[in-house]
């Protein structure tokens, strides 16, 4: 345990970066999760890591964003080991609360909190005492009397983890709320943009984002990280489903940062590094924003033959979970250009990045009942 180490080590493995986890000491088995592994792991970076939450990525630095990205490379070569396991996060509750639901972003939360050895609680919202009235806010403080430090909540209605947040005593992360945010999605998309893009620099590669803007997270989280990365980015789709686009692209992210909104597909494929389906979502829809689902796919679906519009070899993304036929089509989803199953596989290697930051993150979390003698990551106290 931390606690069996002097201080001053601690001190100088607090202060360094999650660079140090692969640098182990001398002699130790990077297969294995033993009590020098385990000093290596609960260095948090103190100091270079400061937020509490993770809530979307329009407080993210273009500091915090590389960060982020660099611990998640740390984490892929966890996950490529025997046994991709160590013990970052040994002592820690995170619950995951979901009132919609999810396959992938929920198993990979699962997946990357149990690699750092957190233990983790899943909550249907359908199968809790939500069912029976229970507000989201005593919700939050019941799972947070049980003893988590990590809450990690998608809610169908835009706002909520930030209630959630102002009545957890530790760290809540956003898996997506109504049409707001959804950061760990865009932090994995520019992940995989950057581990395949020759150079690894997205400044000045054209994003295309085409489909349902309108009730798309994933679009929101992924303009402020992908223009904040310098990508020329396009948003594309029916007008009915862009609706407040054009005014934030013109007015610029952050005030400065643009992108180019458009209906017209060709103009937006012509010469793209990357093209991003959007799925359709019909569950958000309400009625008269589309004509028929069959007219969306003739005139905006992410065809083979319209992906010759764009540089050879680039690259086709899609957030999941994917309506084949419509937003994109089956061969070109399951085609050579397509790394939608690598940004799944991402996905882990990020939220593993993210909940390690989180834990070290200063001055923050509820202790956890029976574990007074853990100390929490980058607190350098026993
Ligand atoms: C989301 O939860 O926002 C998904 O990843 C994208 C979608 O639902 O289409």
């Amino acid at each position: 345990m931390i606690s069996d180490h002097p201080g001053t080590e601690l001190h100088a493995l607090a202060s360094a970066g999650p660079e140090l986890a692969t640098q182990l000491p001398a002699g130790s088995d990077p297969g294995a999760t033993d009590a020098l592994d385990d000093a290596a792991w609960r260095a948090a970076p103190a100091g270079r890591w400061q937020h509490r939450h993770l809530l979307d990525t329009d407080t993210l630095s273009w500091a915090d964003i590389e960060l982020i990205l660099q611990t998640a490379e740390t984490m892929s070569g966890v996950l490529a080991r025997p046994i991709p396991k160590v013990p970052a996060l040994r002592g820690y509750g995170m619950t995951i609360l979901f009132y919609e639901t999810s396959t992938r972003t929920r198993v990979s939360f699962e997946v990357a909190a149990k690699n750092l050895s957190a233990e983790v609680v899943n909550i249907a919202a359908s199968a809790s005492s939500v069912s029976k009235g229970e507000s989201l806010i005593d919700t939050v403080r019941t799972i947070e009397a049980l003893g988590a430090r990590l809450l990690v909540i998608r809610h169908p209605v835009s706002g909520a983890p930030y209630l959630a947040a102002q009545h957890f005593g530790g760290h809540v992360l956003n898996g997506g709320d109504g049409t707001h945010a959804h950061p760990t999605q865009a932090l994995l998309d520019l992940y995989t943009i950057r581990s395949r893009i020759p150079g690894g620099s997205v400044a000045g590669r054209k994003v295309v984002i085409v489909g349902d803007l309108l009730h798309s997270r994933v679009a929101r989280s992924n303009l402020w990280t992908l223009t904040a990365a310098g990508a020329d980015v396009w948003v594309c789709g029916p007008s009915t489903l862009l609706r407040g686009f054009e005014a934030w692209g013109a007015a610029g992210v952050a005030g400065n940062r643009h992108f180019t909104v458009t209906s017209d597909l060709n103009a937006a494929l012509r010469d793209a590094d990357v093209v991003m389906a959007l799925r359709i979502q019909r569950e958000r829809m309400a009625g008269g924003l589309l004509p028929s689902l069959r007219e969306y796919a003739a005139r905006f679906g992410i065809t083979a033959e319209r992906m010759r519009l764009a540089v050879p070899g680039a690259l086709v993304m899609h957030p999941g979970p994917m309506n084949e036929g419509v937003e994109i089509a089956p061969d070109v989803a399951a085609g050579s250009a397509s790394v939608i199953t690598e940004q799944v596989a991402n996905g882990v290697a990020i939220r593993m990045a993210v909940l390690y930051l989180l834990a070290g993150a200063s001055g923050t979390g509820a202790p956890v009942p029976g574990a007074s003698g853990i100390a929490a990551p980058g607190s350098g106290a026993s």
